[in-house]
């Protein structure tokens, strides 16, 4: 029995809030109930009750903004009034809420959106399917239809590279933590190096850095003693997200493209955290230009609800029905809303808005970094942003890049949460403090979350001395 328990089983949960305060009272309760996989309470230790556009208030009344935004999903921040309104039609009219994979007014309209987001000549030729409500279950859906179309068993993934927690979307993942307990996940991943500019793999860094990694892909592939079998498919994130916030160079994207595409590999591109704006282009593939073969897509595309797809060209919609199936893949409240999103971002512009916000974030966050040592690197796409936490007393590398710090990284985390700013940390050994606001930001709240990131960098750096 773990500590605590007797006492809030014998506890009312009225009379434990009253004697605890709420937002304590809750966390308390919920950490002793909860299984021990729990994250985000762990670092953010708030207990959310109330939350409108950039901002959340914990149950003490406490305000905070939130660059977490549901790890990356609110596009439109918390409750924007179109979501609220489109939900509302559905209740309003007694719309069917689950509906298997069966045919709906409410889906039609969002695969019109959805497809009406997509560059015209993608959209043409695409086939949608949806899947499980989760970015993993996409991704497990995008691997069995390459698997299936090409015949073939082995995939090519990326270090740094996240794609879920499924053991399929696991498999595929560069984080080794969650994979070293587990025997047994999907055989036949490859990882090869991805295009990490600060921490360079082949240690050379800039262009030269990722020309080489892609030539070093093109003759593994061209190998016939390489030890990889030819594959079903690559999967890549054109922006690392839970890797650190690392953008692709774009011409390492289209060497990526042009090398799949000369040996018959499908690309599959991993948009379930850049997709929908976030990037500062509707689809992160359209800034170098690529077409991929399939794009997976969550998190944004539900507008705050749960909703995943697999998008594909038409030549790869091969399986047989049933091939991929699941109880929970018609969610209509999730698509009306997700539907309402798509439309807003693209009537609005939000993806040029998120790529203004986000170089602003850029050059504020860059100030920062020459005040403190701590900062090793500020990078990021749109509204995508990391800040690389190092030891400054510590020598840099040949390429100038000093150890990472996650200590550090998790006390600018706190230090941002007293003074009301949510952040979330990632990358290599944790050490990236990464923010995701919703692209609805106006440019106050962006001068504002960089005041308090500063803020919290000076308090985090002293507080190490
Ligand atoms: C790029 C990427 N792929 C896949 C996933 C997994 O999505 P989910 O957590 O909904 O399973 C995530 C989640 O953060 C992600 O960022």
């Amino acid at each position: 029995m773990r500590e605590g328990e007797n006492t809030l089983r014998a506890e009312s949960t009225a009379a434990f809030r009253a004697r605890k305060g709420l937002s304590e009272g809750l966390l308390e309760r919920q950490a002793a109930r909860e299984s021990n996989a729990r994250t985000y309470p762990r670092s953010i230790p708030i207990a959310v009750s109330r939350a409108r556009g950039p901002y959340v208030w914990d149950a003490d009344g406490r305000r905070y903004l939130d660059c977490l935004s549901g790890a990356g999903t609110l596009a439109l921040g918390h409750n924007h009034p179109v979501v609220v309104e489109a939900i509302r039609e559905v209740l309003d009219r007694g719309g069917p809420l689950h509906t298997l994979d069966l045919a709906t007014p409410v889906k039609d309209r969002f695969v019109e959106e959805l497809f009406g987001s997509l560059p015209r000549r993608f959209a043409e030729r695409a086939r949608i399917h949806f899947c499980g409500p989760a970015g993993a279950d996409a991704v497990e859906a995008a691997v069995k239809l390459a698997k299936t179309a090409t015949g073939r068993e082995t995939v090519l993934s990326f270090s740094g590279g996240y794609h879920g927690m499924t053991h399929g979307a696991l498999s595929l993942t560069g984080k080794l933590a969650p994979k070293e307990p587990l025997a047994g996940l999907m055989p036949g991943v490859h990882f090869l190096p991805y295009p990490y500019g600060y921490r360079c793999p082949f240690g050379v860094g800039g262009e030269d850095g990722w020309r080489v990694g892609a030539r070093y892909v093109e003759r593994l592939l061209d190998d016939p003693e390489s030890g990889v079998k030819r594959p079903a498919a690559m999967v890549l994130e054109v922006v690392q997200g839970e890797g650190g916030s690392i953008p692709a160079p774009d011409g390492w994207v289209r060497e990526m493209r042009r090398i799949t595409r000369e040996r018959g590999i499908p690309l599959i591109v991993d948009e379930i955290q850049t997709g929908l704006g976030r990037t500062g282009t509707v689809w992160a593939f359209e800034r170098p230009g690529i077409e991929p073969d399939a794009v997976v897509m969550s998190k944004a595309i539900g507008g705050s609800l749960p909703l995943a797809a697999v998008v594909y060209d038409a030549a790869l919609d091969v399986w047989e029905p049933g091939a991929h199936t699941g109880t929970f893949r018609g969610n209509q409240l999730a698509m009306a809303a997700g539907a309402a999103t798509v439309r807003h971002v693209l009537k609005n512009r939000l993806h040029e808005h998120a790529a203004r916000m986000g170089e602003l974030l850029l050059e504020r966050l860059r100030e920062v970094q020459r005040e403190a040592g701590c900062v090793g690197e500020v990078r990021g796409r749109g509204l995508m942003v990391g800040v690389e936490v190092v030891d400054p007393e510590a020598g840099p590398d040949p390429l100038g890049s000093r150890p990472a710090r996650p200590d550090l990284a998790r006390r600018v985390q706190a230090e941002a949460l007293r003074r009301g700013l949510i952040l979330e940390t990632g990358g290599r050994h944790g050490a990236v403090v990464r923010l995701l606001p919703p692209l609805i930001i106006a440019e106050e709240e962006a001068e504002e979350i960089c005041a308090l990131f500063g803020e919290a960098v000076l308090a985090a750096s002293r507080g190490a001395r």
